[in-house]
């Protein structure tokens, strides 16, 4: 997705923001530009392509300061040279750069070219410079304000004016702004990540604001009326954690810190006094929490296909009925919302439009909301108000992994607390606890299974389609294992419950088919050994991810997991299959941190 950084300060400009859009490089994006004030002119460069691209562009040292800067994900418009951002006004006074959409860009085009104004691109954005040109205001907020209350849409967006260079302007509708807050300066960014090298004193501007930014410090407006206060925040994240270490890609890297991400979603909240869980952050009275009649869990993507894991572990231990729906379904069908019904967004991002989308649809309408989120501060969790942080890190690859699993436990977390308010026993409460608490070390004991793994992977370099399989908890599992192989290996990847296949899928099944089956130990062990039996008939290779023992079928691959409680399982048997991803996404050799057409958080419809 998009992304915007800005600076303001004693220092040259170019090599604050360059290094600023390498950061977010991670999300996503198909062009990037650079505007600098120098001089009482503006010089802007731009390319589409890579961030390098545009370095290729720059003339040595370019001079300047303040600038902003961007990564474009085309939504009007190709990706192409002049779509990128920054757009300027006809006389290059202005500049501008935007994420988001002006819905009402093809009126306020056909008005600003009736009065003369020659476009440069097909961007919606660019009506925003002619615009800000247009309002002929004494400063540079007044110009943004009145431009802003032309528009109708969604922005994050940082204007520069070449004419008074002590000021840059930024506003947020629906579409992260974030202060820096340095020493005699100040950057302008989207995502924390474009920050933290220069400051963890960090400002979040919320919808409907406008901010001045100087060197000196800030100012905050509302769009209509007067000063509002945005205190800053300081962030816990480190510099290192942002670089992809001795690994060759931040997917692996990400996969690889799991054990520890693990330890950070449990620190503090395993209770074992009174065998249950400490939620700091979900501040609901307990008789608040018994009056929930459902639970309904809301994400996109992994964050659903987590929700999904969650919904399941709700009915198990708290006896709720619990449901996972994609958010971003769930806003279009003006849903029933009913009063007892709790509901929980899951999002690592923290920013991603269709669940803040649900979140506001679940408010307007009276019902209570709580987020499970990995970023600290971001708009879903300030929208939520309370809830679960994850602390696992920046997540960098554009596909999640270790959120997915730290998510997972955040409701297992949850689930244990609920339960044991209803009627899980102590013992049961006790056993989960201690289960939990193991996990790190499990997965340890899986990731020391690369080899084998990246040694099964081969098997699926020159497959077409790939099926994963599993029943009950098995399913999400097998969900989460066929988004990750498409994602990154371009693979097409279908899951199916595992009960489902001879009503449909098994047309599918043929020699030149792989199929992934999730066979944990339970109580549907025979069932599934049943389903791998039906496979191998229609002559369908066979993988299977499973616990220790002997498999009474032959199957042409296994990878097996320690075994936890039956509750906790799902959580483990996932972990192989982001291996399994990853090393088939290498033997094919895609762009495994960035894959094609994808972004990292979604800010767009
Ligand atoms: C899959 C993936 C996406 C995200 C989805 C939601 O690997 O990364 O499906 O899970 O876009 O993002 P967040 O969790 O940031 O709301």
């Amino acid at each position: 997705m998009c992304g915007i950084v800005g600076y303001i300060g004693e220092q040259q400009a170019a090599p604050i923001l360059m290094e600023g859009l390498h950061r977010l490089e991670y999300r996503g994006y198909d062009s990037a530009g650079i505007a600098l004030a120098t001089g009482g002119e503006l010089k802007v460069f731009k390319s589409k392509g890579k961030v390098r691209d545009l370095e290729r562009l720059l003339p040595d040292h370019p001079k300047g300061t303040p600038g902003i800067a961007h990564t474009r994900w085309a939504t009007h418009g190709e990706p192409s040279d002049r779509n990128a951002h920054p757009h300027c006004d006809a006389r290059n006074r202005y500049a501008i750069v935007h994420n988001g959409i002006v819905e009402n860009a093809g009126a306020l085009r056909a008005q600003l070219e009736a009065k003369g104004v020659v476009f440069r691109s097909e961007t919606d954005s660019e009506v925003l410079a002619h615009l800000i040109a247009a309002m002929d205001a004494e400063t540079l907020i007044e110009a943004v304000r009145g431009a802003l209350r032309l528009v109708v849409g969604t922005y994050g967006l940082a204007v520069l004016d070449s004419k008074r260079p002590d000021t840059i302007v930024v506003a947020r509708n629906g579409s992260p702004v974030i202060l820096g807050i340095g020493e005699h300066e100040m950057f302008v960014a989207s995502d924390v990540s474009a920050l933290v090298r220069h400051t963890q004193n960090v400002v979040h501007l919320d919808d409907g604001d406008v901010a001045v930014v100087r060197a000196d410090g800030y100012e905050t407006f509302t769009l209509d009326g007067g000063p509002i206060v945005r205190a800053p925040l300081m962030i816990d994240w480190q510099v290192e954690s942002l670089s992809k270490g001795s690994f060759d890609h931040f997917m692996r890297k990400e996969i690889a810190e799991q054990p520890e991400a693990i330890r950070r979603v449990l620190s503090g909240r395993l209770e074992s006094r009174f065998s249950t869980t400490h939620i700091g952050g979900l501040e609901f009275a307990a008789r608040e929490l018994l009056e929930a009649r459902r639970i309904k869990i809301l994400g996109c993507g992994s964050a659903y296909i987590a929700g999904c894991v969650g919904a399941q572990l709700i009915e198990q231990l708290a006896r709720l009925p619990a449901h996972a729906e994609p958010a971003s379904e769930f806003r279009y069908r003006n849903p029933v919302i009913e009063p007892d019904t709790l509901y929980i967004a899951v999002s690592q991002s923290g920013e991603t439009f269709d669940t803040l989308s649900a979140v506001q649809e679940v408010k307007r309408k009276g019902a209570r909301v709580f987020g499970i989120v990995n970023v600290v501060g971001s708009t879903i969790a300030r929208e939520c108000g309370r809830g679960i942080y994850l602390h696992a890190g920046p997540e960098v690859a554009v596909v999640s992994t270790k959120t997915f699993t730290s998510t997972a436990i955040a409701f297992a977390l949850f689930a244990i607390y609920l339960g044991r308010l209803r009627d899980l026993s102590a013992a049961n409460g006790a056993r989960l606890l201690t289960a939990l608490a193991a996990l790190p070390a499990q997965v340890e004991a899986i990731l020391a299974q690369e080899q084998k793994i990246a040694t099964l992977a081969r098997a699926f370099a020159n497959t077409r389609d790939a099926y994963f399989v599993g029943r009950a908890a098995g399913f999400p599992v097998a969900m989460e294992g066929a988004l990750k192989l498409k994602e990154v290996s371009y693979i097409h990847a279908e899951a199916y419950p595992a009960s489902e296949l001879k009503h449909g899928p098994l047309a599918l099944i043929a020699p030149e088919t792989p199929t992934v089956i999730v066979l944990p130990r339970d109580e549907l062990f025979a069932k599934n050994t049943s389903t791998i039996e039906e496979i191998r008939a229609r002559r369908g290779p066979t993988y299977v991810v499973t616990h220790p023992g002997t498999l009474p079928v032959t199957v042409d691959g296994v990878i097996e997991v320690p075994k936890s409680e039956p509750e906790l399982d799902p959580i483990l048997l996932n972990i192989p299959l982001q291996l399994l991803a990853y090393h088939v996404a290498l033997a094919r050799g895609t762009d495994i941190d960035q894959p094609r057409n994808l972004a990292k958080s979604v800010t767009v419809e």
